[in-house]
């Protein structure tokens, strides 16, 4: 089992390139869906229940989460937390179950907090694994993703403003009953930035072992949200996204979430200059879905744009544009602020379904041209699939329409609206 989890690389200009050509609940229908539950009050789970527990063993290993390492399918970053001391820095991994014959030395950092002292933070560059030090060592497994291919399927979970409630619990239970490979995070993790001095760091320690049932095994791409900024100068703590920088490793850009086209009255338009600069560019190459956090609801928008508008054009409003992506906000992940209830009234012409609830959404993509979309809503301890889409990659359909018509002799029709 040779591991290459940069091959989610094309995966992911597939997805970008996914284009909206049918909804299941589509036509020109708006949602808002007035369905409105918190399941538990918004408040994080206390420090001694089980889902914090620290792992058996003098120093064992805890926190574990795994991202994808490369661009070209050769490696992933293997991530941990020792306690006590510093234990063994090395990665042991290999093609079979309990036979590893290869290893691999990562690097270490800790950092303080206030007067929190971290525990030690490894981070290490292999392709497959198992965690240890003798006695206290741990081991885990994961699944390579399919070779490199437009055809290849993958399912993507895509979950937003976690933390760690009993809503986050029931988010993260549900993400792992739906079957997805990997996690693109929208930002907003721990929501260990709502406590202050010593608790800040041991807030974080509590969501690392809180999420390892899943990125331990499969990898969590990663973007930082508002929340993972933690400057707190009365605490002397002035270095933005310290824990955040200490704790997650990944290759790629964090950029703060924000929403640029979503109907909620929270955060509304915050993302304006955003939009001003990237839409264009959106619609330019065909990025067929924007995904976001930040706002605690869900919201789906139809393909929208609004590329025309500057100062003199006079064209505020964004319009249906068969070339623009949708625009999808999945802040609802269940952290303790709880949620984002008040839109825009009436629902404006281009949002096509939205509630304030807690859920998680998956993303199939089954091959070249096909993907369904689905958010999954918690619902009284169950996972209910309340808004489903199957998206047809605009990109590929249009090549694979001009050489049908050029093998037809045909040419396009241009219509003109
Ligand atoms: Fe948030």
């Amino acid at each position: 089992m040779a591991v290459s989890f940069a091959k989610l690389v094309p995966l992911f200009q597939i997805m970008l390139y996914l284009t909206l050509l049918l909804s299941l609940n589509n036509g020109t229908a708006r949602i808002t869906s007035r369905f409105i539950r918190t399941e538990w009050p918004s408040a994080d789970i206390p420090l001694h229940n089980k889902v914090f527990d620290i792992p058996k063993g003098h120093n064992a290993p805890q926190q574990v989460r795994i991202t994808q390492g490369d661009y070209d399918g050769k490696a992933v970053i293997i991530s941990w937390v020792t306690p006590n001391e510093l234990g063994s820095n090395r990665v042991q991994y290999g093609k079979l179950e309990k036979k590893y014959d290869s290893s691999a030395e990562g690097t270490v950092t800790n950092y303080t907090f206030y007067k929190y002292k971290s525990g030690y933070i490894h981070h290490c560059l292999v392709d497959d694994l198992e965690i240890g030090d003798g006695d206290s060592s741990r081991e885990f497994w994961f699944q390579t993703p399919p070779k490199i291919h437009p055809d290849a399927p993958y399912t993507f979970g895509i979950i937003g403003d976690l933390g760690q409630t009993y809503n986050s619990l029931s988010t993260l239970k549900h993400y792992m009953q739906s079957g997805g490979q990997s996690v693109l995070f929208l930002g907003d993790l721990s929501y260990a930035d709502r406590y202050e001095y010593n608790d800040v760091g041991i807030r974080w320690d509590s969501w690392g072992r809180f999420i390892e049932q899943s990125a331990a095994y499969q990898p969590w791409i990663w973007s930082a949200g508002n929340h993972e900024i933690e400057f707190m100068p009365n605490m002397g703590e002035v270095i933005p996204f310290k824990s955040y920088l200490h704790r997650i490793a990944t290759p790629y850009t964090a950029s703060k979430s924000t929403n640029p086209l979503c109907s909620n009255v929270v955060h509304y338009m915050e993302g304006e200059s955003m939009r001003a600069v990237f839409e264009s560019w959106f619609v330019h190459s065909r990025v067929d879905f924007i995904f976001a956090g930040h706002v605690h609801a869900y919201e789906r928008s139809y393909r929208i744009s609004n590329i025309h508008y500057n100062f003199t054009s006079g064209d505020r409003y964004p319009v249906p544009d068969k070339s623009a992506p949708v625009y999808l906000t999945v802040g609802d992940g269940g952290n303790q602020e709880g949620l984002a209830g008040r839109f825009l009234d009436p629902q404006p012409n281009y949002s096509a379904f939205r509630e304030a609830s807690y859920g998680h959404s998956t993303l199939e993509i089954k091959n070249r041209t096909h993907a369904f979309y689905h958010w999954n809503r918690n619902d009284d301890g169950n996972k209910v699939t309340t808004d489903s889409v199957v998206f047809h990659n605009q990109y590929w359909s249009n090549n694979l329409r001009r050489r049908k018509l050029k093998k037809n002799h045909l040419k396009p029709r241009v219509e003109v609206r």
